[in-house]
Order: C-alpha cells, then sequence, then structure tokens
C-alpha cells in the first residue's frame, strides 16, 4: 500500500506577534509545502527518511507502537514525526518519505505543513476518518507540546489553505479571493527562534504596557483595515497597510539589518508595499508587487534566495 498527502507551508500578511495576543490576523497557505510518501510494510521496522536535510532512522515498532521520548532541549523537525506517529497504534510497520519543498525554519511554517501532512498520511494508513478540524486540533497541540507556545495560524493554514482572517477569538474566517495576490518571498538566510522572539516582545509589553497596548491596537486595526482592503480589490491600500505594519513590527523589536535592507531594496525595486513575515529576527520577508511582479521578482532574486508566491487554496489533501 502506498499513501502519498502534501500539506502548504504559509505566510502571514498581517498580525504576526499581535495574534499572541488575541488580536487580529491574515494569513495565506502556499503553494509549496511538505509532501510525504508512506509505503507499508510486512515486518514491524518503521524507516524515516527527510529531505532535503538527509535525516535517516530506523526504529521498531514494539506492541504496535514507537517508544520515543522528546527531547525538549533539542528541538528538531524530526520530533514533530515522532511525535505524530507516537499518538497511534500499527499493525505493521512503514517507510516514511517525508520532503519538505520549501525554506526550512524561514517563518513559512515548514514544522506545521510537516505535522499535518504526516498525520494526514498516518490516518489514512490507520483508516481513522479524521475530519479537518481534527487534524488542526491535534497538529497544533504537537506544535504546542514541542515549541512551548504557538497561535493556531501555522496549523490552520497547513489543514485548510486559502487565506484566512484570524478574529480577536481565534476563530478562522475565510476570506474568499479567487485571483492570485501578486507576492514574492525573499529569504534572508538567518533563522529567527520564534520561542525568544515572541518572549522578547512579551518582555517589551510588561516593560511598557500602555505604549505597547497602543502599538497592538494600530497593529489590530491594519489587520482589518487589510481585510476589506481585500476583500474589495484595493491594492494600493493593502500595500500601504503592509508598510505601515512593517514599521509597527520594528517599533515593538523583532526587525532586524538584514530584513530591513530587503525591505527597503523590494521598495526601492518597485513593489508598493512589503514587510517582514513570520517572527521576525531573520527569516523571510514578502514584497507586494501588483504593477511589475516580475520585474521585482527578477531583481530581489538576484541579491537573495527569492521566490514567487502563489497562495494555496487547498490544505492538506491525499495524492492520487
Ligand atoms: O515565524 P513563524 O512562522 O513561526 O511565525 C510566528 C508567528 C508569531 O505570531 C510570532 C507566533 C505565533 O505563534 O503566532
Amino acid at each position: 500500500m502506498k499513501i502519498k498527502a502534501f500539506a502548504p507551508g504559509k505566510i502571514i500578511l498581517f498580525g504576526e506577534h499581535t495574534v499572541v495576543y488575541n488580536k487580529p490576523a491574515i494569513a495565506v497557505a502556499i503553494n509549496r509545502g511538505v509532501d510525504v510518501e508512506l509505503t507499508s510494510r510486512d515486518d514491524d521496522e518503521v524507516n524515516i527518511h527527510i529531505s532535503p536535510i538527509n535525516y535517516s532512522q530506523k526504529l521498531v515498532l514494539t506492541g504496535g507502537m514507537l517508544e520515543y521520548e522528546y527531547d525538549s532541549s533539542n528541538k528538531r523537525i524530526s520530533d514533530y514525526i515522532y511525535e505524530v506517529i507516537n499518538r497511534f497504534k500499527f499493525n505493521h510497520g512503514f517507510n516514511l518519505n517525508v520532503n519538505i519543498n520549501m525554506y526550512l525554519g524561514a517563518g513559512l511554517g515548514s514544522s506545521a505543513a510537516v505535522t499535518v501532512a504526516v498525520l494526514k498520511a498516518i490516518m489514512l494508513y490507520t483508516d481513522n476518518d479524521a475530519t479537518l478540524d481534527e487534524i488542526a486540533s491535534i497538529a497544533r497541540d504537537i506544535e504546542i507540546k514541542i515549541q512551548g507556545a504557538a497561535s493556531p495560524i501555522d496549523t490552520a493554514m497547513s489543514t485548510y489553505g486559502g487565506i484566512i482572517y484570524i478574529d480577536e477569538n481565534s476563530n478562522l474566517n475565510p476570506i474568499n479571493f479567487d485571483m492570485q495576490l501578486p507576492l514574492i518571498v525573499s529569504n534572508c538566510e538567518i533563522a529567527g527562534n520564534t520561542g525568544e522572539i515572541v518572549a522578547s516582545v512579551r518582555d517589551k509589553y510588561n516593560k511598557h504596557t500602555p505604549i505597547m497596548e497602543s502599538i497592538f491596537d494600530a497593529m489590530a486595526k491594519i489587520a482589518t483595515d487589510a481585510k476589506m482592503a481585500l476583500e474589495c480589490g484595493n491594492s494600493m491600500k493593502l500595500a500601504e497597510l503592509m508598510n505601515m505594519n512593517q514599521g509597527l513590527l520594528d517599533a515593538i523589536g523583532v526587525n532586524t539589518l538584514e530584513l530591513s535592507e530587503m525591505v527597503y531594496q523590494s521598495r526601492k525595486f518597485g513593489s508598493e508595499g512589503s514587510k517582514l513575515t513570520g517572527s521576525g529576527g531573520g527569516g523571510c520577508i514578502i514584497a507586494y508587487a501588483p504593477h511589475d511582479i516580475d520585474e521585482v521578482y527578477l531583481k530581489l532574486s538576484q541579491l537573495y534566495k527569492t521566490f514567487k508566491c502563489e497562495q494555496s487554496n487547498s490544505g492538506v489533501y491525499a495524492k492520487i
């Protein structure tokens, strides 16, 4: 038996960090993600291979389960996979090939895409007819266990796909948007540590609570206005709101010299809106270029690892 599954990664268009404080955010699932291929075996072996990081591990099921202890001092992408496998009981072993077709650890949700895609494949293998809501909920639980804290954004985007507005009550509201957003992603190739950056924002919040609250409120207003701008196709307003959001992300201390440079280069090359995406401290920027995406893409790709980012309207799915 062979099972194949795919789950997309994501970018955050608006609302990173403030979403942790129950403010609204907008995220977009992207057409880059994680492919998983599971092949059944007749024995009790479980062979895991992750590319492109060249990770291979051979394990044996004991009583239908894997014996694996998660080591919180050493968080690795493989931990998410073991954590998924640990939640099921198996009659036979299997080979699991996980192919990460996106930047790893760059704020594009690679760990959530791995978790959700593996979860889908294993659920199919164990005849578990889970709903998308169940997949999203288990995946989030796993992210919280391994990362310490996580908003529902990454796992929701990998599960449901599309463009989602997360409101102040953490409800996920799909935004219907048929066209492709003219977005480019560039990677500074310095990894940010989400947990540490979220903690640094918390410190600043505790130190300067009234100021941080005003900034968060402004960011929340930006996200709600951006939802309207998206819905009525007001691209210039959307771009302006991205630039304002970037300024406020700088104010809360999550911007870096490298990200700033990329943002200003992208604007110089003609992108109307640009900002960091995800936790900051490293990782990626997004450039929104409704007038000349090809030119901005060409110029950015001469300087940085860059791709044109198409949204994925589907979330996790089994491949036939
Ligand atoms: O860098 P990423 O993709 O892990 O995004 C983190 C987004 C935060 O809002 C900073 C944290 C969260 O859990 O939502």
